[in-house]
């Protein structure tokens, strides 16, 4: 038996030509156990006939739910509540912008209002649409409250633009959904009630990989490592509530699916990023192995060899975090990392103190299956104003993840932000 059988998920499909796609979501969600139910606005009526999802999920589809043969006198309450998750795809910019400002004006804007489970979004729309700053702001607002959007692919559209707007292929959608479902599922502790929602008023920025920083066209200096940490800690924050948003530079990993994530590929191109972002974010976690040297003179045309040696003068990159440090906000909370391979918590605890951080997460990459590009790894947390370091054993990064925001949650509560802020006067 798939461990999703039996989850319920209900698909909200609104008036855009995508509106066929919804139903190889509805075949990619049963084919992984799940129990659908779907809804429509009256313009998606339009594309697609009710009966056509009614004859493959076996379940009355509700348009109207005043409609005479409604089952349900009140469709929109028990509909929400009975659901596991409620994805809208493919969403118009009109649904966007009425579940934006919270108008229930249809079952589908009505359902959202009530509903307490996970919401997946997924825009499909002309690109001049979908590029309107009322557009994009209506996203931002979704975002922040809460809901997870899946930007649509770039592509040529049904009225020949070429541009973003088309809907994500079916089986991104079932993916980043199943993902949603197992997250919510893990939230569930074996007694069944739900897992701690410790960061829900946190707004997380967090900056993950190697930057690359070039020698010429062809030639760079970076380091090794994935951006499994960053991508670990940006999933277990969103598990615990957290508005999450990473700046990634080169990854390896496959970062989560359903987080906002801006690419950014030098240090510089990194600070640009994070400095757009970081008004906005009550909390940093500078994860990334930023690269602290770049060449002086980049060339902008490949460099020949000679018979001689060749001597690269090297200048330093920006200190992003130490210069997040130095502007931060009242109450910001900001998180360090600190790769060493010896005086591990010595050198940690210097970079703690001089970069001014509330908490440096020190690991020892010398050290056999941890750090750069393992699945695992082993950590000392230093936190300010505990004299204790916190060993970590060496265990999967998503728990490592967990034991760090365990610390930054800690750090959150009350008795605990006078200091930050006392702290971000300095
Ligand atoms: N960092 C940064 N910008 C840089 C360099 C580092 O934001 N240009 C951040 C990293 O993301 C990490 C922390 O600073 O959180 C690491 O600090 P740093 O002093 O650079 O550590 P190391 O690179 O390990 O320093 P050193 O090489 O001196 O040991």
């Amino acid at each position: 038996m798939s461990e999703l059988q039996l989850r319920k998920v209900a698909i909200g499909v609104t008036g855009g030509i995508a509106a066929y796609k919804s139903i190889e979501v509805l075949r990619g969600l049963q084919r992984a156990g799940c129990e659908v139910r779907v809804a429509m606005t009256r313009h998606a009526c339009e594309f697609v006939r009710p009966l056509t999802f009614r004859a493959l999920s076996g379940a009355y589809v509700i348009v109207d739910d005043y409609s005479a043969d409604n089952p349900d006198p009140i469709a929109h309450i028990t509909f929400s509540q009975t659901i596991d998750l409620f994805v809208i795809a493919p969403a118009t910019a009109n649904t966007l912008a009425k579940l934006a400002n919270g108008v229930a004006d249809d079952f589908i804007t009505s359902t959202y209002l009530a509903c307490t489970a996970p919401i997946l979004i997924e825009p499909a729309m002309n690109s001049v649409m979908w590029n309107h700053p009322a557009t994009q702001r209506n996203v931002q607002k979704l975002r922040t409250d809460g809901v997870h959007i899946i930007e649509p692919d770039d592509g040529e559209m049904a009225c020949g633009t070429i541009g973003p707007g088309r809907l994500s292929h079916p089986e991104r959608i079932v993916s980043v959904a199943l993902e949603i479902l197992s997250r919510s599922r893990e939230q569930v502790s074996p007694s069944g009630s739900s897992a701690t929602q410790d960061l829900i008023n946190e707004r997380i920025l967090i900056t993950a990989g190697a930057t690359r920083e070039a020698i010429d066209p062809v030639r760079f200096i970076s380091n090794r490592s994935s951006g499994k940490m960053g991508f670990a800690l940006a999933r277990a924050a969103v598990q615990r509530g957290a508005q999450v948003r990473i700046v990634a530079g080169i990854t390896t990993a496959a970062p989560p699916s359903d987080v906002e994530l801006i690419e950014a590929a030098s240090a510089e191109d990194m600070r640009a990023a994070v400095f757009r972002e970081i008004d906005e974010a009550t909390i940093f976690i500078a994860a990334a192995a930023v690269a602290d040297y770049r060449a002086r003179h980049s060339s902008p045309t490949k460099i020949k060899k000679s018979d001689s040696d060749m001597i690269l003068e090297l200048e330093r990159t920006p200190d992003i975090l130490s210069e997040v440090a130095r502007h931060r906000k009242n109450g910001q909370l900001l998180v360090g990392f600190a790769a060493e391979t010896d005086n591990v918590t010595s050198n940690a605890q210097k970079k703690l103190s001089q970069k001014n951080l509330d908490m440096v997460v020190a690991n020892d990459v010398s050290r056999e299956g941890s750090g750069f590009d393992s699945d695992r790894n082993a950590v000392t947390i230093l936190v300010r104003d505990n004299p204790l370091p916190i060993d970590v054993p060496l265990s999967p990064k998503l728990e490592v993840a967990d034991r760090i925001l365990d610390e930054v949650a800690r750090l959150r509560r009350p008795a605990f932000s006078a200091t930050s802020a006392e702290s971000s006067k300095q």
